[in-house]
C-alpha cells in the first residue's frame, strides 16, 4: 500500500513573505534555470539518485501539495537525492498528474538517473506558475525550500526541492571555483 511508496511529506512551512528569506538564500532559492546547472557552476559533479517513481492516489500526496495540483485519479511521482560530488545537496520531489504525462512528456516516467532539469530546461514548452520559498525544521537543524509549479505545453507539474545542510545553500560563502 502507500507508505512504502509514498513516504511521509516532511512539514514545511512556505511564507507568505518572502521577504523573510536571507538575499544570499534568496538569491539560490530563486534561480529561474536549472538548479542541476546551477550547482555545477560550483565546479562539482552531479548525480542524481531515484529514492522512488511510482503513481500514487491524490489521498496519499500532502494536504498542501495536493492543493497546487488539480484533481487526477493518479499522480506520478519522483523522489530523489542529488549529489554535488559525494555529498547530498537537494532533495527533489516532483509530482504530476497523470494527465500531464502525455505526447513526449511521457518521457518524465523514465528518468531514472538523468536530471530533470535536463529535460524541463531543454523544453521550450516549459512554463512557471510561481515558486514558494519555505523552511522545514530537521535533525540537523532548519533546512531552505522551495516548490515550484511549471507547466509543460501548460499542463501542471510540481517540484518541491529541500537543501540539505551540505549545499552551496547553507554555505553562502562558498565561492564558485570553476569560472
Ligand atoms: C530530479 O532529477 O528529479 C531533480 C534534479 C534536480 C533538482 C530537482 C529534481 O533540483
Amino acid at each position: 500500500m502507500s507508505e512504502s511508496h509514498s513516504p511521509a511529506q516532511p512539514l514545511i512551512f512556505w511564507f507568505d513573505d518572502p521577504q523573510r528569506v536571507p538575499a544570499d538564500v534568496a538569491d539560490w532559492l530563486m534561480e529561474m534555470g536549472s538548479m542541476t546547472r546551477r550547482f555545477e557552476k560550483q565546479g562539482v559533479t552531479v548525480t542524481v539518485k531515484p529514492k522512488c517513481e511510482c503513481f500514487v492516489t491524490r489521498a496519499e500526496l500532502g494536504t498542501s501539495e495536493a492543493e497546487q495540483l488539480p484533481e487526477s485519479a493518479r499522480y506520478w511521482v519522483r523522489e530523489v537525492v542529488l549529489f554535488g560530488d559525494d555529498e547530498p545537496w537537494l532533495l527533489g520531489r516532483t509530482v504530476i498528474p497523470e494527465e500531464t504525462l502525455t505526447g513526449p512528456d511521457l518521457a518524465l516516467v523514465d528518468l531514472g538517473t538523468v536530471p530533470l532539469g535536463r529535460y524541463l530546461f531543454s523544453n521550450d514548452t516549459l512554463t512557471r506558475d510561481y515558486i514558494h520559498l519555505g523552511q522545514l525544521h530537521h535533525e540537523q537543524g532548519d533546512l531552505w525550500a522551495r516548490r515550484s509549479r511549471l507547466r509543460l505545453s501548460d499542463k501542471p507539474l510540481l517540484l518541491t526541492e529541500i537543501f540539505l545542510p551540505e549545499s552551496p545553500v547553507h554555505r553562502p560563502d562558498s565561492k564558485v571555483h570553476n569560472g
